[in-house]
């Protein structure tokens, strides 16, 4: 099946050889080569580390103008979204297609309320871990240990599919505050069924036996937030190893819980956590915001600007201009002074200000100011690649429920340029000098 419209072919020649591969257009002008003949017509194969100019699927879920800063979920402007929607709306979104009315908006919450619980069995992993473990560690044993506590269904795919969504998306939550509560050596809070999504997980995270949380209606709107400018972003790392291993017909549990590996590298997910202990690292050293500059420049020092930058926007990340605007907005409605805040301005201004920066596009990213708002919320830097697990869920699941219903799709399995050895007689050990 071919992705997307004809948009004619591309002739390729090569040692007198002429091939001709065919173009196909997407819904939004993108074209895309299509080499899948490449190899049995020429022989060669292409060769793309990171795959940055490899499209692996077709997909219909997220798309993004990295040129013009332009990220849509299922055709609707990531704006609209984070201004207009809760976090449960856009999840319901991506994993069926279109945004709720509001009896579907009903039905939804009603079965996130009811999944929000785990296994009893499953608090007694918590205490196995040592003291200080990273909760993105637990995530994702818990995550794939969940496929042994709720094992395939005896129901059609699609309804098996569907409860394994709503499980997974209601008991990350859970899972993350416990893992929260379990690093600061605090009793587990369980979900409520009066509370919706994000204030149930806001309540888990800090209420606790001698003191009930209140909860703030600015803090709950900042998460809903947060974890809807997380909520998908196409092809991006942590999604793709998703896809992968999923294309190798692994549960929808292991294929989530190896996302959520990918995720926790600090070029990845781990960069707002990264963002925060830079910031952090700046004001115990008094840096200067120059002084920060000159060290991202400076290859030897194998020092990055985290935040900063991404492989696809080549300006500021929508997603960015959106936190920025939050975090201001947080902060100054939760009363909360952050002199990282006044540092994380200062440190924008000067990269983009600068020649290096501005010559190889580096804008701040998603990670760059998300940190600083969770922070002003109570969250620890270690929680901010779990936060940014679980705005992603929903779109890890979407991703993974399109591959699978994809006819196209076949096993992920890239090829390679071998510059290895050649071939060599063997030795017997004996005979080695
Ligand atoms: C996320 O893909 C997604 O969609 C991801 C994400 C999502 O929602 O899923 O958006 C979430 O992961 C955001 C990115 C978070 N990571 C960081 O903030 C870490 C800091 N950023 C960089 O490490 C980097 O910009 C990446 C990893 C984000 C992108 O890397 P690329 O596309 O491989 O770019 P590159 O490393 O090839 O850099 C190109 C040039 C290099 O310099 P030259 O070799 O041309 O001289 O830009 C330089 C790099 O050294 N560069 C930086 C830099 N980022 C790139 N220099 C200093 N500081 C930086 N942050």
């Amino acid at each position: 099946m071919a992705p997307g419209n004809e948009a004619g072919t591309a002739k390729l020649e090569y040692e007198g050889k002429m091939v001709e591969l065919p173009v196909f257009e997407g819904s939004e002008g993108e074209k895309a080569l299509d080499i899948r003949a490449l190899r049995s017509q020429t022989g060669m194969i292409t060769y793309d580390p990171g795959f940055g100019n490899t499209g692996a699927c077709e997909s219909n879920i997220t798309f993004i103008d990295g040129e013009k800063g332009v990220l849509r979920i299922r055709g609707y402007e990531i704006d609209d979204l984070a201004e207009h929607c809760e976090f449960v709306e856009v999840a319901y979104l991506l994993v069926n297609g279109n945004l709720p009315n509001p009896a579907q908006r009903a039905s939804f919450s009603e079965m996130l309320t009811r999944a929000s619980l785990i296994h009893e069995d499953m608090r007694n992993f918590f205490r196995q871990y040592p003291e200080h473990a990273h909760p993105m560690a637990i995530l994702s044993a818990c995550v794939v240990s969940l496929s042994t506590f709720y094992p395939e269904l005896e129901r059609s795919e699609d309804e098996e599919i569907n409860v394994q969504t709503t499980r997974l998306i209601s008991k990350i939550r859970t899972i993350s505050a416990f893992s929260y509560k379990k690093f600061i050596g605090q009793p587990f809070v369980y979900p409520r069924y009066d509370l919706k999504y994000c204030e149930n997980f806001l309540n888990m995270m800090f209420s606790s036996p001698v003191h009930p949380y209140e909860l703030n209606p600015v803090v709950v709107k900042a998460i809903n937030q947060f974890f809807i400018l997380h909520a998908d972003h196409e092809q991006n790392c942590s999604t793709t190893v998703v896809r992968l291993v999923g294309s190798s017909r692994a549960n929808l549990y292991a294929s989530i819980a190896s996302g959520v590996c990918a995720l926790w590298g600090p070029l990845h997910g781990g960069a707002n956590q990264a963002v925060v202990e830079m910031l952090e690292e700046m004001q115990r050293e008094g840096w200067t915001a120059a002084d920060v500059i000159a060290k991202a420049k400076n290859k030897e020092s194998g020092f990055r600007l985290m935040g900063f930058g991404h492989r696809v926007y080549k300006t500021y990340d929508p997603r960015a201009r959106i936190a920025k605007e939050a975090c201001e907005k947080v902060l100054k409605q939760l009363g909360v002074v952050d002199p990282l805040l006044d540092l994380a301005f200062e440190l924008e201004d000067a990269a983009l200000n600068d020649d290096y920066f501005k010559e190889r596009n580096l804008y701040p990213n998603v990670d760059f100011y998300t940190g600083i708002t969770l922070r002003a919320v109570g969250i620890p830097t270690n929680m901010y690649p779990v936060m940014f697990a679980i705005g992603r869920l929903p779109g890890w699941i979407a991703q993974w429920r399109e591959l699978w219903g994809d006819p196209d799709q076949r096993i992920g399995r890239p090829r390679q340029i071998y510059t290895g050895p050649v071939k060599r007689d063997f030795i017997p050990i004996s005979e080695r000098g």
